[in-house]
């Protein structure tokens, strides 16, 4: 009954009646554009947690949704030549698309624009300003419509927003105010005293220490755009987007009604750039209108790519639908909750991917349940045989034990990749067992106990792995003949002698060569450059195509006019000790003198083609206007260019 230890003690009576709750939320997205990678990686982690309280018995609720009041979606909308609320509808579409593409178990799809939750605004709005806590003033700041926050100017000293490095905006104007100030020892005290209330501890070191200097009165209200829940005092305001979109949380769970409690405090699941929000401002906002906080604040990192953010510009959003489409929603889920350490930032790569799914998801989890349940089925009629306990059989079921405690022990703070690394030490540790007992080599009282102990490791591994693969744990245990099952009896033989099962593949290797065929049938990055950007109008290509391109330095050793045209030039260009000829088309732009001598970058693997009778053996390499491209100093010829 943890959870309730975070309410006030008199709600403790209302809510012992209830089964045990536990509510984990995502943050609610802005469906400005369609979701990215980042999205995705947040309702993957949400989903494994929630798969798993609801495997140990939790009566669960599973929050997520979409933000869809303030500037940022009025302008888009705009853009689009849309009203508001067409622009939103149509694009939240995008974002329930990307649960059911992921199989994200959410209870509930919160919209900002609903009419339950500006309900439990105005609610939340009237039970601060009874405290006292609204007034009314000028607020001068600087803003950014991206994050839809004012920042100070120790916070973004050179008017650049932090987080999206654009221009911050000069706002001036009439508002509301939210006396934030009030809360700040409060918070301080609640954080200090509640460890798990920011999880991970870095976050909740940042916190604190921010929390050092004065904690400013929050402006709450706009007036200069329409698009939002109107103030009930004043009608010309409309309310700030994150007072309006933090309560989802508690409109979520039937706020202002009594059974919201029920399943509040919540445990949310956010982003490292929203921490703030979450913590002070949701928990002044709490503290002011009487509701206790939430139990936990549980920040993941950021999923990056080549080492980067991703960046529209730069081409790098990718979408998760599409990596669905191309894998399946198992790998990717898997790939995600394996490779990034929970609360820290990771990287995404389809190589990463497809190398963590043949090898430590197919070849170890995959291979096994294929042979055990193949050789069942070939050898003992696909019954599960009658087996012995001997020492190896024991260190299986110890094993099988221990991993069931340890990934629990992860789960329960949150460290979901530990618990797959632990779940997945059990797998390899089972195959080796398997490789050890050789079952086809063995009198059949061995076969017959290496298939049992190896069939309900298996059942063990596959419980133990559902919050992570939903799909092919639910194929998997049908497999085994049995049904989910309860997390606490996962570590037990439950597989009887009897049991009737079936050979199932569960997976089929990713081929590479296969998909890079598929894949010239569809661009990588759904998600189009912004207007303006290097790419634009460009069709896209991976990354291992470019890398295919021969691009080296060289010298020009040898100019003369081409004999058969007049713009063109047949150069002489030594590429560090092979010397190559290239016809160019460079007369007029460069004469012969100034070629002489000079380094140029070609590129050295394109198929020799003859132009009007002479061979050109690579290309120049040049900008539209025919200037030469020419490394900054000079280097040796036949580096190599990437
Ligand atoms: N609408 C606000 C949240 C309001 S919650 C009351 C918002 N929306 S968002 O669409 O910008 O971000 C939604 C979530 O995605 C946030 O938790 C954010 O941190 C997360 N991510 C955005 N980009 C991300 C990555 N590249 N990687 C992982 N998660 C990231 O903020």
């Amino acid at each position: 009954m943890q959870h309730l230890l975070n309410l006030p003690s008199d709600d403790i009576r209302e809510v012992s009646e209830f089964k045990e709750t536990f509510f984990i939320s995502t943050a609610i997205d802005y469906p400005s554009s369609k979701p990215h990678l980042g999205h995705a990686y947040e309702k993957i982690s949400t989903d494994v947690i929630a798969r798993f309280k609801r495997l140990q018995g939790y009566d669960v609720h599973f929050s997520t949704g979409t933000d869809e009041h303030g500037i940022k979606m009025q302008r888009k909308a705009e853009e689009a030549g849309k009203s508001p609320g067409q622009f939103v509808d149509e694009m939240q579409e995008h974002f329930r698309g990307l649960c059911k593409a992921l199989d994200i178990s959410y209870d509930d799809f919160i919209r900002t624009t609903e009419q339950r939750h500006e309900k439990a605004v105005l609610a939340v709005y009237n039970a601060v300003k009874k405290r006292g806590d609204i007034y009314k003033g000028t607020y001068t700041g600087k803003y950014c419509v991206e994050c839809e926050t004012f920042y100070t100017d120790s916070e973004a000293p050179d008017g650049i927003c932090p987080t999206h490095k654009k221009p911050l905006e000069i706002v001036e104007e009439e508002s509301y105010f939210f006396r934030m100030g009030r809360y700040q020892k409060a918070l301080i005290a609640h954080i200090k005293k509640n460890k798990s209330f920011i999880i991970p501890e870095s976050r909740r070191n940042e916190i604190l220490s921010r929390l050092e200097e004065p904690l400013h009165d929050l402006s709450i209200s706009r007036k200069t755009f329409k698009w939002g829940i109107p103030l009930p005092d004043n009608s010309k305001h409309v309310m700030y987007v994150w007072m309006d979109a933090l309560v989802n949380y508690l409109s979520s769970i039937g706020y202002p009604a009594r059974a919201y409690r029920k399943y509040w405090p919540a445990v949310h699941v956010i982003g490292k750039d929203i921490v703030w929000h979450h913590t002070v401002i949701w928990g002044s906002i709490l503290l002011s209108a009487g509701i206790s906080l939430p139990k936990t604040v549980l920040v993941h990192g950021f999923v990056n790519v080549g080492g980067e953010k991703m960046s529209k510009s730069r081409g790098t959003v990718i979408d998760p639908v599409h990596i669905k489409k191309k894998y399946s929603s198992d790998y990717l889920r898997f790939f995600l909750a394996r490779e990034i350490p929970f609360g820290e930032d990771g990287d995404f790569s389809e190589e990463a991917l497809v190398d963590r799914v043949n090898n430590e998801l197919i070849a170890n989890y995959g291979n096994l349940f294929y042979r055990a349940t193949h050789f069942a089925v070939q050898n003992f009629d696909g019954k599960i045989p009658k087996g012995k306990m001997g020492n190896d059989e024991r260190y299986i079921a110890s094993l099988m034990k221990k991993t069931k405690k340890s990934a629990e022990e992860h789960m329960e703070n949150y460290r979901i990749d530990l618990a797959l690394k632990d779940i997945l030490n059990l797998a390899s540790e089972t195959n080796k067992y398997f490789q050890k007992k050789k079952p086809w080599a063995a009198d059949r009282k061995d076969a017959a106990s290496c298939i049992y102990t190896s069939l309900n490791a298996l059942r063990t591994i596959t419980l133990l792995l559902s919050p992570y693969i939903p799909d092919a744990s639910a194929k998997a245990l049908r497999a085994l003949g049995t049904t989910p099952g309860r997390w606490k009896d996962a570590d037990s033989f439950a597989l009887k002698t009897g049991t009737k099962i079936s050979a199932v593949m569960l997976f089929k290797k990713i081929d590479e060569e296969e998909l890079r065929k598929k894949e010239k049938e569809v661009p990588v990055q759904a998600e189009k450059p912004e207007r303006g950007s290097a790419l634009t109008g460009g069709k896209y290509v991976k990354l291992e195509d470019f890398q295919r391109l021969d691009i080296r330095t060289g010298t020009v050793v040898d100019v003369k006019d081409h004999p058969n045209a007049d713009k063109l030039l047949l150069l002489k260009v030594d590429i560090g000790g092979e010397v190559r000829q290239l016809v160019a088309g460079l007369k007029g732009i460069y004469d012969k003198k100034q070629l002489m001598g000079k380094q140029v970058v070609i590129l050295a693997n394109l198929e020799p083609a003859k132009l009007r009778g002479e061979t050109s053996e690579g290309m120049l390499l040049a900008c539209d206007d025919g200037t030469l491209l020419t490394p900054e100093k000079k280097v040796k010829d036949g580096l190599k260019v990437r």
